[in-house]
């Protein structure tokens, strides 16, 4: 779809914004074509934002799915602040999508969530962890699928990352570490829809792998939605406001059940795949509803 195509087909009840087709994107795109609904995809790349214009965008339901957190909050920003309704809403992209951000917030709302301290410059950042702690975990405040987030076992492990990130682009020198948490070699991944979590699944680490990232190896398993799972979800996700997240969880073997992610525009490829739970048809109708709400 070209830029004037995107821009002139605003009469349907549902759009889908991306910048990657992957499977989600298209298995929301087919769930919709089910139900009947006829729904419109944009291509993020070729859309052009008339900021002034505040006809077009108003009262639309768009399904937020863009890969990228730069284009994401700022194509939300733009989008919503023409009236539609983005799902999910630019706060929840902002502070999702920066686990300084989201930290606070869980924080504030007595979320459990592992300990971390954050620091502005090289020098300060090894002080830092000094008084924190070994090991720790560096992860950078904006990031995905794992990358770039490292295991610190000692200070000279910690000098040689640290100096490293400052040759990278500035959001690389925001220093943010958490305390390495003990628990078996999984995580867990809640998918949440509105008010519940539909669906949740145990993420095992791949060979020779700590992080539990499907995009690093991770195999998938089955995580029955106990009471306990369902409440920290709801609360984290309501404390962002959330309306459709993916909830990253890990079992603390000192502080049990934690959150240390929630996810914008979460996958769910696996969670289908081991769940059954029709994942993509609840995600459509949810945005249906939304206006209804
Ligand atoms: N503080 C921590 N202690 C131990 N393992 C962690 C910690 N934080 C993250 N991990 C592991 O690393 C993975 C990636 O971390 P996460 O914060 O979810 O970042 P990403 O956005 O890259 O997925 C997690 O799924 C988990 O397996
Ligand atoms: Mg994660």
């Amino acid at each position: 779809m070209n830029a004037s195509q995107a821009n002139n087909t605003s009469n349907k009840p549902l759009t889908i914004l991306y910048d990657t087709i992957r499977w989600e994107e298209k298995a929301l795109y087919e769930a919709a074509r089910k139900k009947g609904v006829d729904v419109e995809n944009i291509d993020i790349k070729s859309l052009v934002i008339r900021l002034n214009d505040g006809e077009r965008y108003a009262d639309r339901v768009i399904l937020q799915r863009s890969v990228s957190y730069f284009k994401s909050v700022h194509a939300t920003a733009a989008l919503e602040g023409l009236g539609a309704h983005v799902i999910n809403p630019l706060r929840v992209a902002t502070i999702t999508g920066n686990k300084l951000f989201a930290h606070m917030e869980l924080e504030k709302a007595g979320v459990k969530t592992p300990k971390a301290i954050s620091a502005f410059s090289e020098d300060a950042a090894v002080a830092a962890l000094e008084e924190f702690g070994y090991p720790a975990v560096i992860k950078p405040t904006v990031g995905s699928w794992g990358r770039m987030i490292g295991l610190l076992r000692d200070k000279d492990a910690a000098r040689a990352v640290i100096e490293d990130r400052e040759h990278m682009f500035p959001i690389y020198h925001i220093y943010y570490f958490e305390e390495f948490v003990e628990r078996p070699p999984r995580d867990i991944r809640a998918i949440v829809v509105g008010d519940r979590v539909v669906a949740a699944i145990y993420r095992y680490s791949g060979d020779g792998e700590w992080k539990t990232n499907m995009a690093l190896g991770g195999r998938a398993e089955t995580c029955p939605v106990t009471g306990e799972l369902e409440e920290i979800c709801m609360k984290a996700t309501k404390a962002l406001g959330g309306q459709i997240v993916g909830v990253d969880l890990m079992e603390s073997k000192k502080d049990g059940l934690m959150v240390h992610e929630v996810n914008n525009t979460t996958e769910f490829k696996n969670t289908v795949r081991v769940t059954g739970v029709d994942i993509p048809g609840m995600m459509i109708d949810y945005a249906l509803n939304l206006k209804r709400r």
